[in-house]
């Protein structure tokens, strides 16, 4: 599996983290889409690059990181396709890959530290989609996205 991983400033210190730990301890392939400084950049920017490489299927899975995760969770649900969900605890990080089939991971570097963002990706990562009645309302949502409900 590979993972598109990206943050803005604010989460660039948490990305840097966490890639090490995919890569050194779960040896998970990345594609790294920014940012590559604490200089300031725009987190929708971020927040495409990574959804666009899960919609084109380059990567399987995505995570962003920005301050609160917000931002980053607003943007890339606005791709349809995308389901991306804030975790700041493995509890609701299980729950959105059991669940909601979560392919994008938020997480906000200014709320959580390495070590609980380490313990969310794992959960996040090792815990399967379990279908059934879940699948049904996931595509709810894919309709949801093709009526453009307003
Ligand atoms: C940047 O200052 C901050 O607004 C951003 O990282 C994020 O928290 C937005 O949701």
């Amino acid at each position: 599996m590979k993972i598109a991983i990206g943050s803005d400033h604010a989460g660039y210190l948490l990305k840097e983290t966490i890639k090490e730990y995919l890569i050194q301890s779960l040896k998970i392939e990345l594609e790294d889409c920014g940012c590559f400084s604490m200089d300031p950049v725009d987190y929708p920017d971020i927040a495409e690059k990574v959804a666009s490489s899960i919609l084109r299927k380059t990567a399987q899975k995505g995570i962003l990181i920005c301050g609160t995760g917000i931002g980053m969770s607003i943007s890339a649900n606005k791709f349809p396709g995308i389901r991306a969900a804030l975790c700041h605890e493995p509890v609701s990080a299980y729950f959105s890959s059991a669940h909601n089939n979560a392919n994008i991971l938020t997480m906000g570097g200014r709320i959580i530290g390495g070590e609980v963002a380490k313990a969310i990706v794992k959960a996040w990562l090792e815990t399967d989609f379990q279908g059934g009645h879940h699948k049904r309302r996931i595509e709810k949502i894919q309709n949801q996205e093709l009526r453009n409900v307003c």
